[in-house]
């Protein structure tokens, strides 16, 4: 019989690694075998359940390679293996970052120790990062943050990113991947920086990287009082509440957000899972919310299918089952939707995912992603972060 703590607890132990005194927890052996940073967010979050002081050393980990202005990198190598070839031009981390959850997991951390001496040690790394994404990736103070890679969204090949990245609906994943590559040189020949790489590239202000940044930034703003920096945790309040507004003013329109691009927030007004995400940081009425979920979410046509949420609509043309970010199911979604719909008291629907989950682990395994008519799991095999289900089940 399949039994999830169990599982969850293999996986976590057995993707373990320690180098040079640091602990991280890798997304799989086969193909991934550096830290990630929302990865890891993702790990620290499911330990905390578990053991709380590898927690702590996964996020501690996480913080040790951060940038100069702030940055923390998307990837940390470690140990320098053959499996990516991508040259992000430096030799121990990439040169982008990924979704910012990193507060929400320090946040669950703490609740579960009450101790501060952990909170103030990463304290500062975490501010300076949020520091960082609300200032220099708005060059133009606009209140939104942009992207200048599509794998600093963490869904590398989502169909959002196609037109900016001027690439065709029914472009492989392997010409897909090449485009990035491109984009990478491109941006090495900008050295990385955010002004000049959005203004020549590409800069996308993405939905769900806001909707994380304006969360995290409410609760950094929480744990910021708790420790007395009465200064920061204004900035955290002041600055979630203006991108609040901003992406109501820039992304909203029929109902929903979408991502917008270039200078003048252009929109992309390609159907995915980013029309969810805004209910994980509260940001529809419970009107417009209940709007949602009867329109999008309870219709098979687009997004509801037998295993759950498929991460792009069936109606757009780009939609494959198998095509990585272009359709198929990712755990990590399921849980941003799932703690979402329960924010609303969508109770009914948030139990409707978390069973697909547990269905798809039982049938599939901890894949790193899944086909959404038939289950069949794809990618990474024994991939960390499906274990994100435990922590569904236990909130
Ligand atoms: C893939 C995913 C990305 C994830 C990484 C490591 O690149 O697209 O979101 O962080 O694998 O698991």
């Amino acid at each position: 019989m399949f039994n999830l703590d169990k599982e969850a607890r293999r996986i976590l132990e057995s993707n373990r690694w320690t180098t040079k005194g640091f602990q991280y927890t890798i997304p799989s052996h086969d193909t991934y075998p550096y830290q990630w940073l929302w990865d890891s967010c993702f790990h620290a979050i499911v330990l905390s359940h578990f053991s709380l002081e590898d927690a702590k050393k996964e996020l501690i980990s996480l913080v040790s390679h951060q940038f100069e202005d702030g940055m923390l990198p998307h990837m940390i190598y470690w140990v320098k293996a053959e499996a990516i070839k991508v040259d992000w031009g430096k030799n121990d981390t990439s040169t982008i970052t990924q979704p910012p959850i990193l507060a929400y997991a320090v946040q669950d951390v703490y609740e579960r120790t009450s101790n501060k001496a952990f909170l103030e040690e990463i304290y500062p790394s975490m501010m300076r990062f949020y520091r960082y994404l609300v200032t220099k990736r708005d060059p133009l103070d606009h209140n939104l943050a942009g992207i200048i890679n599509p794998d600093e969204s963490g869904e590398d090949n989502s169909p959002r990113f196609d037109k900016a990245l001027n690439v065709p609906f029914d472009i492989s994943n392997e010409t897909h991947f090449r485009r990035r590559l491109e984009l990478v040189e491109a941006n090495k020949a900008c050295n990385f920086e955010v002004e000049l790489c959005t203004s020549k590239n590409f800069w996308v202000k993405d939905v769900p990287f806001n909707v994380f940044l304006v969360e995290n930034l409410k609760i950094l703003g929480s744990l910021a009082s708790l420790l007395g920096r009465t200064e920061d945790a204004e900035f955290c309040t002041l600055n979630a509440g203006l991108m609040t507004e901003a992406m109501r003013e820039y992304m909203f329109e029929d109902g929903v957000f979408w991502s917008v691009m270039d200078a003048d927030h252009e929109k992309i007004r390609v159907e995915t899972w980013a029309h969810f995400a805004p209910l994980f940081a509260g940001l529809y009425t419970q009107e417009e919310a209940k709007t949602v979920v009867q329109t999008h979410f309870h219709n098979p046509k687009t997004f509801y299918s037998p295993f759950g949420i498929r991460t792009v609509s069936m109606r757009e043309e780009s939609y494959s089952a198998n095509g990585f970010w272009r359709g198929p199911i990712w755990m990590s979604i399921h849980w941003f939707i799932y703690h979402g719909l329960l924010r609303y008291g969508f109770t009914a629907e948030a139990e409707d995912i978390l069973k697909k989950s547990v269905k798809l682990l039982e049938l599939s395994g901890f894949r790193e992603y899944y086909n959404p008519e038939t289950g069949e799991g794809y990618g990474a095999k024994d991939f960390t972060w499906g274990a994100l289900v435990l922590d569904m089940m236990e909130k």
